[in-house]
């Protein structure tokens, strides 16, 4: 297959602009639930890697809570992540000097005296650093202490510091089901403004996902065609060959709708069907992408399918199945699986399917977008003779890679050379992120945390966002639950997924873009 490289020359890179305006005030970034390996293996990686770009303020502190008793073993342990993240010297001066900032402070989370205790520390750590009152709470706990956590902060007063910034993060998930969320979201908003709150999603860190936008809306060619006049329809899928990797408990409770796709796969869904917001404001982008979540009609349970892998081969290594997992019932119903069908009821895509899927354990790591256009109104060329893989013409792609190699193709068919007919062979166009900018270290949260701080929600999740897809999913989860498909497992580890979601295609006269046997 042909491939042609875009490059970036050397001096564009060097005119991007300065980024001093992005340095946050002098404050302190507190994270519950830091003894996790969240706070090890992604935030204190990337805060050292804001650091190393210069994009921390000079003063800065990190307090990990939680409720072990630890003194300077966690800084050791965030010494350890930091290094195994990659790129980092044991050696390094700044690592060191980093690692200063850190403490720990210990702390049950539903007790609500020691919140007195903390405020204290807080308070003392600000003094003895000369660092104002802005402070960012991290909630990297296990979603049943979000509320506590908040209420006691509220109760200590530590929702507000008059002109001082102070915000929240709340990781995923958020809720369980559309009563939780909504229950959730009442906790928070009655304690911080939505303009101090942050809900994750790491996928909106990614910058092949911010990218998404930057292609539709700062190209001009795209967005005459992104519509239902020129595309077939869009494919969405976050494939992992990892397994659920000892999280046995969440998953359980959690399943692949839940855990990926209500969130990571409808964040993508947004950024590639919104229509163009009126600026990069917080406001003005979210409120396109709730549009385009409210504009999905309800999902016939008959376009949603669930997969649970069993044992397999994965990349070569033996792998056992899902419910021979560490803390799984071994007659677990939770799907490890999902894909569904869905549509979008707005003037710009009435009538385009669009197919997500996610799962887990499946042949390869691949989370990209395909949006497949539709073929041309006369085709002349498609009867001429042609040997081998070229024999059919192909629809037009778009593919946008969100990870691994990063990037984005284009598949055109081009004339065969050489051959007596007119035989068109699909190329792709094919633009490298690590190629055309180099390979990037960072790992998502840098630029969400550096927003947090800076107070910029763009890329944050908004409650009524949050809220319109659980309203969504609900009814497929609740329907799932009440029912455990007899035929799980369904798939092999190493597999493609299983057969039902090449189904939800096929009656359509579709498939995937890497069904069984085809070339992907
Ligand atoms: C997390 C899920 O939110 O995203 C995990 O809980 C999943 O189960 C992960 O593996 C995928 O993230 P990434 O960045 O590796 O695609």
């Amino acid at each position: 297959m042909a491939t042609v490289q875009m490059k970036v020359r050397p001096e564009d890179l060097s005119r991007l602009p300065a980024t001093n305006e992005r340095i946050p005030n002098p404050g302190i970034m507190v994270i519950f639930g830091a003894s996790g390996d969240m706070t090890k293996r992604k935030l204190l990686p990337a805060l050292f890697h804001l650091e190393q770009t210069g994009l921390l303020p000079r003063k800065f502190a990190i307090v990990g809570v939680a409720r072990r008793p630890l003194g300077d073993e966690f800084v050791q342990d965030m010494r350890e992540g930091i290094i195994e993240s990659g790129g980092v010297e044991a050696s390094d001066p700044k690592l060191e000097s980093f690692l200063k900032n850190i403490s720990y402070y210990s702390l049950s989370f539903d007790n609500a005296e020691g919140y007195a205790g903390l405020k204290s520390e807080l308070d003392r750590i600000a003094k003895e650093k000369g660092i104002g009152d802005d402070r960012l709470f991290y909630l990297a706990t296990a979603p049943e202490y979000f509320a506590p956590i908040i209420e006691n902060l509220g109760a200590q007063g530590m929702n507000d510091a008059g002109n001082a910034r102070i915000g929240v993060v709340i990781e995923k998930p958020f809720g369980h089901d559309l009563d939780s969320a909504r229950e959730l979201n009442h906790h928070v908003n009655s304690v911080f403004q939505e303009s101090q709150v942050f809900r994750i999603d790491h996928y909106l860190g990614k910058e092949t996902v911010q990218n998404i936008l930057v292609f539709r809306f700062a190209n001009g060619i795209f967005e005459p065609i992104w519509n239902r006049n020129f595309i077939d329809h869009v494919q969405i899928t976050a494939s992992e060959s990892i397994g659920i990797e000892g999280r046995g408990p969440f998953y359980e409770k959690a399943g692949a709708l839940r855990d990926v796709v209500q969130n990571h796969v409808m964040e993508l869904l947004s950024f590639i069907t919104m229509e163009p917001p009126s600026s990069f404001e917080a406001e003005a982008v979210r409120r396109e992408k709730v549009k385009v979540w409210q504009a999905i009609p309800s999902i016939p349970i008959l376009n949603a399918v669930r997969g649970q892998y069993g044992p397999g081969v994965v990349e070569g290594q033996k792998v056992i199945g899902y419910r021979d997992e560490e803390r799984v019932n071994p007659e677990s119903g939770t799907e490890t699986f999902a894909a569904l069908r869905l549509q979008i009821e707005n003037w710009r895509w009435a009538g385009v399917p669009f197919y997500l899927r996610a799962g887990k354990r499946l042949k390869k790591r691949a989370t990209e977008i395909t949006i497949q256009f539709k073929q041309p109104p006369l085709l002349i060329f498609n009867r001429m003779q042609a040997t081998g893989p070229c024999s059919e013409i192909e629809p037009n792609l778009i593919t946008i890679r969100i990870q691994p190699d990063d990037g984005i193709a284009l598949r055109f068919g081009a004339k065969v050379p050489g051959t007596p007919g007119m035989s068109v062979c699909p190329v792709n166009m094919d633009f490298d992120y690590a190629q055309a900018f180099g390979k990037s270290r960072a790992n998502g949260y840098e630029r969400l945390l550096l927003d947090a701080m800076l107070g910029e929600q763009t890329l944050f999740s908004h409650r009524d966002g949050v809220e319109v897809n659980w309203a969504l999913y609900t009814p497929i989860i609740e329907a799932w639950a009440a029912k455990t498909p007899e035929v799980f497992p369904n798939y092999f580890a190493g597999s493609l997924g299983p057969e039902c979601a090449d189904h939800l295609l096929e009656r359509e006269g579709r498939s995937w873009r890497n069904k069984r046997g085809k070339p992907e």
